[in-house]
Order: structure tokens, then sequence, then C-alpha cells
């Protein structure tokens, strides 16, 4: 192979330390890039090209394993180190000192709130959870088997309907308006979405209570004229919620931040969001978890179904993690919060069984993969008497503040544009077309 000689340097960058050089080896032809936060502007390689009709050169990168959409500032994540912070404050802290509506201004605005700010959200979000009563009839109109996810996703989206101010999205003030009611409002829609499934009538929030408390009566309360909730349960929650709140651009805020490009309203967003939730791959794992851990039954049939694994037949749902390459912070929170709860569990001495055996086994190591938050959650939900297709619901529920922050600094961003990926085009070309009665004669 003839060496191509290297031609003259296109400078996108001052030749510089912060910038790459590459060698385009089809034309010898080399170019600088800026380098800036660690990255390079994908639109720079634009300018790389054979000749000067053609497309120029692009990256393929299925899954965004690779690429930054956004600059932002609400969460930070090491996977390396297992550590995760919302705003700047680690989650150990904000789990053990903080309550969930604290966390979910301090993710939206940016830093923790005074006494006369955090009075004064707490208030808004308490006086914002009631729903229009078509609402209710567009709920009940479900199918009596319907997943609590799937209603969730379409009641969140019907909101849009409710509250078509919400799509002046431009406006400071509307956007926090609808920001305090989606926050209101989903627990209200989470806890109709599993009382539809009982077949039990839709219990109205009660705003004398805590957030979380008042969740906690919508799903259970029955003929009694105040639901009391275990405090403990009421505290748990809360701190479920707390680890649930953001985790930067996971599929779900991607989802949300994707939608929310076009400048639509922030219930059509979030619903996006909620869709990509339910996946078994993203916040679905928690209902797989379970599902996987009443399957294998005893501990005496882990290393068969470690096998499986190993043989590609299936997952071993709740461990892997695209950002984790060591144990996530919140599966470490949860599965101490596990020990405090149970005494005797016997999903709880399969899941740790099976944790352990993994940790150990060369395929797990080797790829670096750890419990994620879903791997331990199911087994407290359960706990808690929810059933599994509830699991996601909770979830969402807890991540709502997050996608909504991320969604408010999308909308201010000046750099963002509306997400459009580029393909590479596989199929055919110029086809001649031919008429039905030609092909089927
Ligand atoms: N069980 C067995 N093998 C796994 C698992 C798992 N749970 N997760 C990853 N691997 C293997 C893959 O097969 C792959 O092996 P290979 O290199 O031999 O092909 C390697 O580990 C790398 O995995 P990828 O799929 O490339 O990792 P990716 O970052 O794309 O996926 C994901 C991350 C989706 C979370 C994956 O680990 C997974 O499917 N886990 C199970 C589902 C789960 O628990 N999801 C919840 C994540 S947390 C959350 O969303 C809230």
């Amino acid at each position: 192979m003839t060496d191509v000689p290297a031609t003259d340097v296109q400078a996108t960058a001052e030749t510089s330390t912060d910038s790459l050089t590459v060698r385009d080896n089809r034309t010898g032809q080399s170019y600088d890039l800026a380098i800036t936060d660690n990255t390079i502007k994908a639109a720079d390689l634009g300018q790389i090209r054979l000749g000067d009709e053609g497309p120029g050169l692009a990256t393929y990168d299925p899954g965004f394993v690779n690429t930054a959409s956004c600059r932002s500032a609400v969460t930070y994540i090491d996977g390396e180190k297992g550590i995760l912070e919302y705003r700047g404050y680690p989650i150990e802290q904000l789990a053990e000192k903080s309550n969930f509506l604290e966390v979910a201004y301090l993710l939206i605005h940016g830093t923790l709130p005074s006494k006369a700010e955090y009075d004064s959200w707490v208030h808004e979000i308490t006086y914002h959870t009631f729903v229009h009563e078509n609402v209710k009839s567009f709920m009940e109109g479900f199918r009596y088997d319907a997943h609590p996810m799937g209603m969730l996703m379409a009641s969140v989206g019907a909101l849009s309907t409710f509250y078509p101010d919400a799509r002046n999205i431009h406006d400071a003030e509307n956007r926090h308006l609808q920001m305090v009611r989606m926050i209101a409002k989903m627990p209200t829609l989470g806890a109709w979405s599993f009382r539809h499934a009982q077949g039990k009538p839709f219990v109205y929030p009660d705003n004398d209570l805590s957030y979380t408390a008042n969740f906690l009566s919508m799903l259970f309360k029955m003929s009694e004229q105040k639901f009391e909730a275990d405090e403990r349960l009421v505290k748990a929650l809360d701190v479920l919620f707390i680890l649930h709140a953001d985790h930067e651009q996971n599929a779900s805020t991607n989802a949300v931040r994707s939608v929310g490009s076009t400048q639509v309203d922030p219930y059509s967003a979030v619903a996006a969001g909620v869709g990509a939730l339910f996946g078994p791959l993203h916040g679905g794992a928690n209902e797989a978890v379970l599902r996987m851990l009443r399957r294998i039954g005893s501990k005496s049939e882990i290393p068969a179904f470690i096998e499986g694994v190993k043989n590609g037949n299936e997952k071993l749902m709740g461990f892997g993690h695209r950002v984790y390459k060591n144990y996530d912070p919140r599966a470490t929170i949860i599965k101490k919060a596990c020990d405090d709860v149970f005494e005797v569990n016997p999903l709880l001495e399969i899941a740790q069984e099976l944790e352990k055996i993994a940790l150990e086994d060369e395929y797990f190591v080797k790829r670096k993969l750890y419990p994620n938050v879903d791997f331990y959650s199911g087994l407290i939900y359960e706990a808690f008497q929810f059933p599994p297709e509830m699991f996601t619901v909770l979830f969402a529920i807890g991540r709502t503040p997050g996608w909504l922050a991320q969604w408010l600094e999308l909308v201010q961003d000046k750099e963002q544009k509306i997400a459009r990926p580029k393909q590479i085009y596989t199929g055919d070309r110029t086809l001649d077309f031919v008429p039905a009665s030609e092909r089927w004669a």
C-alpha cells in the first residue's frame, strides 16, 4: 500500500494542545479539531470529505454510547467510582438528610430552598394534586387489566389537552406552573392506575398529608375517615423517590429531551419519558427482577440460572449499567434498607446469593457488571405490598422532577436544536415501481 503524503492542516481550531489532529488516509489531508470539555464537535467532522461533492464525515453511534448530547448542570455521575450527585450534593447525604420535595426543588431551581421558598414550593405542589374530573372518567375507560404504566403514560399525555396553555414554553411563569402541576399530579395518576387494576374506587388527594403520605392514602385508603400511613413506610418511600429523582442522560431523560426539543408542551415530553421508562432494559427492570427471582425459586437453582445467562439465553436483570462500571450507589443504599426492612425473606436470600455468585464469576467481573438500582428496589416495593406492575410507576413518580429539570435546562439552552440524528442508508435506490396488477399477474 503506497503511503499517502500528508497535505496542509486545515485548521478548524488554532493548533493548540486543546485540539485533535486527524488524518484522512483516503486523501492524505489532516484536520485540527477543537477539543472543548474533552469532546470534539461531531459537526466539525463534516468538513472532512472525499471531494467537493458528497457528505462529510459523520460518527456512527447506535445507543449514543460515546456521544454527549447536551451540557447539563443537573446531575453528576462518575461511573467508575460509583459517585452520584444532584446539583453537586452527594446522593447519600440527600437520601439521609433531605426529603423528596426539597430534592425536587433543588433539581429544578439549582439551589436548596430558603425556608420561605420551601414552604411556598410545598404549598404550591400540595394544592395542585387534584385532576380534572374528566381525567378520572378517561382513566376509568381503560380495560380492567391495563398495565398501570400504560395508564400513567396515557394520562400524563392527556394532561396536555387539559392545559393547552402549557404549549407556551417560552414563558418562565407558565413553565413553573406546569412543572408544579406535573409533580403534584403524578402521584394522583399513579395511584388511580393502581386502584383501577384493583377494581377499587379512586381516592381523591388529601391535602392535609405530606406528598408521600398522600400518595399512600390515594393507593390504600378504603372506608376510614382518614388514612394513616405507617411512618416508616412514608420515610422509606420518600427516600426511594429521592434515589430515583434524576440520573443525567438516561434513556427516558433522553426521550424527554428529544421530544421536548420539538418545543412541544412538557406533558407530551414527559409522556415520552414514561414510555421509555416502561421498557425492561430501563425502569421496567425492577418488575423483571422480581419475576426473575421468583422463577429461580431457590438458591440451589442459581448456578444453572447463571450458566444460562453466560450462554446468552437471558440477562441477569438488575445487573449492568451503561455508566456504572462499579456498584451503583443507589443500589448500596437500597440494599442497606432491605437489611433494615426484612428479617427473613426467601427472595432477598436468593438475590443476595445471586449477587455474591455473579460478583465472583469471571463473566460478570470481566464486563464490570454490578447490581444497579433495580436489583433490590423491587424487593422493598414488594415488602410494602405493591404488585410488580406498580414498581415502575413508583420510579416514574420519583423521576418526574429530574425529567422536568432536564426539560427546563433544554428549553433555556441556546445551543440546543431539534433532535434529529443521521442514518447510514442501507436500502435500495431508484427502483422502478411495478403496479400491483403486473406484480400479481
Ligand atoms: N446480564 C448478562 N450480561 C449482561 C448484562 C446482564 N444484565 N448486562 C450486560 N451484559 C453483557 C452484554 O451481553 C455484553 O456482553 P458482550 O460484551 O459479551 O457482548 C456486555 O455485558 C456489555 O453490555 P451492553 O449490553 O453492551 O451494555 P449496555 O450499556 O448497552 O447496556 C444495560 C446496559 C441495558 C443496562 C444492560 O446492562 C442490561 O440489559 N441490563 C439488564 C437490564 C437492567 O437491569 N436494566 C436496568 C438498568 S438501570 C436503569 O435503567 C434504571
